[in-house]
């Protein structure tokens, strides 16, 4: 199977250091055509996305993230769960109507799930313009203070921001975990397979050693190690979901 889709999919590595070139109008609207086109839960449209293009916003975004090629991406999105626009739909219609469903952990999942499609076809469609990108879920660092800086309402959360901007480092794909380990036949497979896992291993070590920036000497199992052990886990997200009237129901 080759197909220019699939050469897109397959190419896919996250970029951090972008030319100094802004997305053109054009271009920006038709990554937000493919954002909105993506699948959405039950057809209601239950995110937001925030261009940030006022510098002293980007550097809210730096700040919480620890990221400073933030401000240099061609272009970055805040992508929200939104329930606070359909809510205000509803009571538009009727001021009565009953919106506590909005606040359930059922409707704050719709919200996350809307985000996550939307920015993968974004980013997708990015690539295939000649684009690159990276994910940002580091906005969980200080949600509180994205949620000030950007003015969300109730029922919003901010769920990712991504950059975006024309490539300015040499990077190789990173290699995927062995299909077979992850893959499944009708019922989970709780016996991971220790030779497929050493020879993944040795794969990442590989890219490692290869890869023209930030080569360094290290596992996939390495990584997993360090990462759960070292990184301390942000707290304030679950208080924070309350606070903006999600997890009610
Ligand atoms: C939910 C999510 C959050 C992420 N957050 C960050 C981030 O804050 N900063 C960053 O540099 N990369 C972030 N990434 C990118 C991952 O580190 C990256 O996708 C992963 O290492 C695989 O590398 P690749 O995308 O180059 O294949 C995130 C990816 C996802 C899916």
């Amino acid at each position: 199977m080759n197909n220019q889709t699939l050469k897109t999919l397959f190419n896919h590595r996250s970029i951090r250091k972008f030319k100094h070139q802004n997305l053109t109008q054009e271009q920006i609207k038709t990554l937000l055509k493919a954002a909105q086109q993506a699948s959405t839960s039950q057809f209601e449209q239950q995110y937001s996305i925030i261009s940030v293009t006022d510098p002293k916003q980007l550097q809210v975004i730096a700040d919480v993230t620890g990221f400073d090629f933030v401000k240099s991406a061609g272009q970055y999105f805040l992508f929200v769960a939104d329930q606070h626009r359909n809510e205000q739909i509803l009571k538009s219609i009727d001021p009565n109507a009953d919106t506590s469903n909005l606040h359930s952990t059922d409707k704050l999942l719709a919200g996350i799930h809307d985000v996550d499609f939307a920015m993968q076809a974004m980013l997708t469609a990015a690539e295939s313009m000649g684009l690159g990108g990276v994910v940002m879920g580091s906005i969980y660092n200080d949600t509180s203070k994205i949620i000030k800086a950007f003015k969300l309402p109730q029922l919003t959360f901010p769920v990712l921001g991504l950059a975006l901007g024309v490539p300015d480092e040499k990077s190789i794909v990173k290699p995927r975990i062995t299909p077979s380990i992850i893959h499944y036949q009708n019922v989970y497979n709780d016996d991971i397979n220790q030779d497929q896992l050493n020879h993944y291993d040795q794969i990442v070590h590989d890219y490692y050693q290869k890869r023209p920036s930030g080569n360094r000497s290290e596992t996939f199992t390495h990584h997993l190690m360090s990462d759960l052990q070292n990184n301390p886990i942000r707290k304030n997200i679950l208080p924070n979901f309350k606070k903006q009237g999600f997890l009610k129901l």
